[in-house]
């Protein structure tokens, strides 16, 4: 090409290339669909065989919005169900479960977006003949919950706090910021309590002193808490299970503190959303100088983190069980039978049967073995694995 045509071309096509980009950067943002779902789930599979009649069970998730949700939405749909969303709005949630009824599933596996305001969707469930799965949250006050497949949610809650424990070692007097899950989650309560029972030995022999909560203080001297005192320091917490929320209380508990609270810090975080954020808002005080920092849901940004040394832990809930428990549980509703218990969880009003699975811990130290080795997400995920 002609050298003097050829240099008022590349300018038009540099022009042009940057044109297109910025109208790119300007145009609204799609949708969150397929996108975070590829970048954010495991492409795993659950083991149980799904019933011949697929069409004769509905799943309903809780919302697109947290990455943990898209892992149970993906094996969900490698199993051949596409589960609807209730977005967090209770109105949808019940929504969905009446298109499902009026589709004629005869199992409906179900994460409440708020456990009691649940109960009406579940009961409208019941009579029309449908078995209702309580699916890793447990639906409260009412008795037409069937099954609950779930993980071992008290041992969430320990397992945070024997991580801080290891971490402080003999020290004594190190700060201790509790956090925690929505209040109409009943996880939240579960989490907690494991969590109490196992900190509070440690702080009442002075190894922790709570630095963010004067109820969770108060009643510091009380090996167990009932649940209204545990909804009190719940609700001096909360993140609502939402990380804006969780960073500007971390923000206002850290602009409350005094110097002499920071330093090395030791924070119960309640999932690995909220405790990126978390960590983020204690790593930008000047006068924290160390943090621990827990969390729970092995999402890939917060295992992202724990290699780079920004998240102390996470607990893997690996969402294959969740799903094959779930399926398992759905197969003998179909056939007539009852699923396998080992547990059972009171709801506020019945007993409901359950067979919790149990949950691993991850840290720097066996993210490879447990992330990657387990088959869970591939190393190309991930950058600067040990
Ligand atoms: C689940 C967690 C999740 C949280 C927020 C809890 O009920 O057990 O895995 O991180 O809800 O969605």
């Amino acid at each position: 090409m002609n050298r003097k045509l050829f240099r008022p071309l590349m300018i038009l096509m540099v022009i042009a290339t940057i044109a297109s980009l910025t109208v790119a950067a300007c145009a609204p943002t799609a949708a969150p669909t397929a996108a975070p779902q590829a970048t954010t789930a495991p492409q795993v599979q659950p083991t149980t065989a799904p019933p011949a009649n697929k069409a004769a069970v509905g799943v309903i998730l809780p919302t697109k919005d947290e990455p943990r949700w898209l892992q149970d939405q993906a094996v969900f749909q490698k199993a051949g169900w596409d589960p609807l969303f209730s977005q967090g709005d209770s109105a949808k949630e019940k929504a969905n479960v009446e298109a499902l009824i009026s589709q004629g599933v005869k199992v409906i596996i179900i994460t409440p977006q708020d456990a009691t305001a649940a109960a009406a969707a579940a009961e409208e469930a019941k009579a029309a003949g449908v078995k209702v799965i309580s699916y890793d949250r447990l639906i409260r006050d009412t008795d037409a919950v069937d099954y609950y497949v779930t993980f071992d949610s008290k041992a969430v809650g320990s397992s945070w706090s024997q991580y801080l424990i290891e971490q402080a070692g003999s020290t004594k007097g190190n700060p201790l910021y509790i956090y925690t899950g929505a209040a109409t989650d009943n996880n939240a309560f579960i989490f907690f309590e494991g969590a109490w029972e196992t900190i509070q030995p440690k702080i009442a022999d002075g190894t922790f002193v709570i630095k963010n909560s004067s109820e969770a203080v108060a009643l510091q001297d009380k090996p167990t808490l009932t649940r209204d005192e545990q909804a009190k320091i719940i609700g001096q917490t909360t993140t609502n299970w939402d990380f804006n929320t969780a960073k500007n209380l971390a923000e206002a508990n850290l602009t409350a503190a005094k110097p002499e609270d920071k330093g090395t810090v030791y924070v119960a975080a309640p999932n690995d959303g909220t405790a990126r954020a978390i960590a983020d808002a204690f790593a930008a005080d000047k006068d924290v100088t160390k943090y621990f920092i827990t969390g729970q849901d092995a999402e890939k940004a917060s295992v992202q983190y724990i290699i780079d040394g920004k998240q102390s832990m996470t607990v893997l809930k690996d969402v294959r069980t969740l799903v094959d428990d779930a399926i398992k549980a759905a197969v003998a509703f179909l056939a007539g039978q009852t699923p396998e218990k080992t547990n059972s969880y009171n709801n506020g009003t019945i007993d409901v049967p359950a067979k919790p699975s149990a949950i691993v811990t991850v840290t720097k130290d066996n993210v490879k073995e447990a992330i990657v080795d387990s088959g869970y997400y591939p190393a190309s995920d991930f950058t600067g694995l040990p």
